[in-house]
């Protein structure tokens, strides 16, 4: 639940955390130590693989894919831009299996760098978690790696290199588990991936850092050689909105004066599948003329809720549905606090298709922020008292560009440690005038007074969110913020589980 603002005194914080104990860890032969006597249990141990074990259902298929990152020309609807992806299709690729099946996917690296892949919000096995030097090595130049696992619950995932800023090129895809007991209650179903662009119209995502380190976020404006890096990017819903200036915003990879086109008929009911997997965006999201009426945040359902638009962080999904009306519609995401937008367009009868600029009225009328949902009992996480509690504090600054939890960046923090079979409560404490989306690998968990069911939830700038989770899958899990360029200068924590 998204509270005011508190505060919360230094030696609060330091309640719960190690302290300032030595975290070693040998990527090879998995020897995980904090400090001198506790251990924590290894990605590949016996305890994680037991786990596993139980996540296999009878009839459980094996999904094979392929996913091969490397260098890609993409055309973006008008300008085709140098990057890297896992296909040159702009469509990005979608991978699909139904809960319970085993996904065997074989990564050929053919980037001139290191890479790894995570599957965002999958309750999987530690070990094909896919953070290097956390649950794995690199996957170097040129080599192959599999990532075998059971994907154990329904929904709108996806997956992306837990490497530098790769995210932020075109290195992501869908992976959508369906439900084998699905009421199936709509006629069709679109995906709608949003993404913030900057890629080969200048400046890499690198040398997008590289220009926030060396001046903030007037470092960043100045790189763009736009504006007089006076600009803030804000929003009443989040407060800052974020670092840098892109030159586009896409849905489904087309800029919005070549904008994909969804077909349907009048009165068909559609489920879209929304992903946001921008770097430094939240969109909010409306469609002309239609109410929207969410069904799962992050995958997991809440009591189905409407609204006019929909804002959505980054690394958050939401499925909504709606009934189509007559005619031509804009499918619009709006850069929240920044400027410009990006656009589909539905289609279930004649007409002019929509302007590039369209701004329909919902999206200024209800929007729905995920995390304050109701669920449905069977979602519900079940009443019991919170074994252990860990304080994030947020923070960071522009000058010099650097984002802490607890104060302290990654390769400096102490590990959140836990016990498998704890009840566990994280208080998000943003203190920053920036919004942070959190996420956490491997787990679901419940925001506090709502009870809606995440792995990534939205922290307003200078706000307090606090969920819990039950530790139930042993391992090493990265938690941090999901804007990249946050998470690369220090934004993250691991979530370690006692041996
Ligand atoms: Cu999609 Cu560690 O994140
Ligand atoms: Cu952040």
């Amino acid at each position: 639940m998204v509270t005011g603002p508190r505060r919360v005194s230094r030696r609060q914080v330091l309640v719960g955390a190690v302290g300032a104990v030595a975290f070693g860890a040998a990527v090879s032969g998995w020897t995980w130590a904090v400090g001198g006597s506790a251990r924590l249990v290894a990605p590949d141990g016996t305890a994680a693989a037991s786990v596993e074990a139980a996540r296999r259902r009878a009839g459980g298929r094996t999904i094979p894919a392929t996913l091969t990152p490397r260098p890609v020309s993409l055309d973006l609807g008008g300008p085709t831009v140098s990057t890297w992806g896992y296909t040159d299709s702009p469509d990005g690729q979608v991978i699909r299996a139904r809960a319970g099946d085993l996904l065997r996917v074989e990564v050929d690296n053919r980037l001139p760098v290191d890479t790894s892949v995570h599957w965002h919000g999958v309750a999987l096995r530690n070990d094909m978690d896919g953070v290097p030097g956390l649950t794995q090595a690199p996957i170097p130049a040129g080599a192959r790696h599999t990532y075998a696992f059971t994907v154990p619950d329904p929904g709108t995932y996806f997956f992306h290199p837990h490497t530098g800023l790769q995210l932020d090129r075109a290195l992501h895809g869908v992976l959508i588990v369906d439900d084998p007991a699905e009421p199936g209650r709509y006629d069709a179903e679109w995906i709608v991936v949003l993404d913030d662009w900057v890629d080969g119209t200048g400046r890499t995502p690198d040398e997008v850092l590289t220009g926030l380190r060396s001046m903030g976020a007037m470092g960043d404006m100045a790189m763009a050689g736009g504006g007089t890096g006076m600009e803030r990017y804000v929003s009443p819903l989040l407060g800052g909105t974020g670092d840098v200036a892109y030159p586009w915003y896409l849905v489904n990879g087309r800029v919005p004066t070549a904008p994909v086109t969804f077909t349907g008929r009048p009165r068909q009911r559609v489920r879209l599948r929304l992903v946001n997997a921008a770097a430094d965006t939240a969109f909010r999201v409306a469609l002309g003329g239609h109410r929207l009426t969410l069904t799962h945040t992050d995958g997991w359902s809440v009591t189905p809720t409407d609204a006019d638009a929909l804002l959505l962080g980054m690394g958050e999904r939401a499925d909504v549905t709606v009934t189509l009306a007559d005619g031509v519609f804009p499918l619009v995401a709006s850069a929240e606090g920044k400027s410009g937008q990006a656009v589909a367009v539905v289609r279930t009868g004649a007409g002019d298709a929509p302007p590039a600029d369209a701004r329909p009225g919902e999206l200024d009328q209800a929007v729905l922020v995920t995390g304050a949902q109701p669920v449905p009992d069977a979602v519900r996480l079940p009443d019991r008292a919170v074994d252990r509690t860990h304080d994030l504090v947020l923070d960071g600054a522009m000058m010099p560009y650097r984002w802490t939890i607890n104060g302290a960046d990654y390769a400096h923090s102490a590990p959140l440690t836990v016990r498998q079979g704890e009840r566990v409560r994280l208080r998000l404490i943003n203190r920053s005038a920036m919004f942070h989306p959190m996420h956490v690998h491997g787990h679901t968990f419940a925001v506090v007074g709502s009870g809606t069911r995440k792995d990534t939830v939205i922290v307003p700038a200078r706000q307090t969110v606090t969920v819990d989770l039950d530790a139930d899958n042993p391992g090493q899990w990265m938690t941090h913020c999901h804007n990249p360029y946050h998470a690369e200068t220090g934004m993250m924590v691991n979530l370690a589980y006692l041996a």
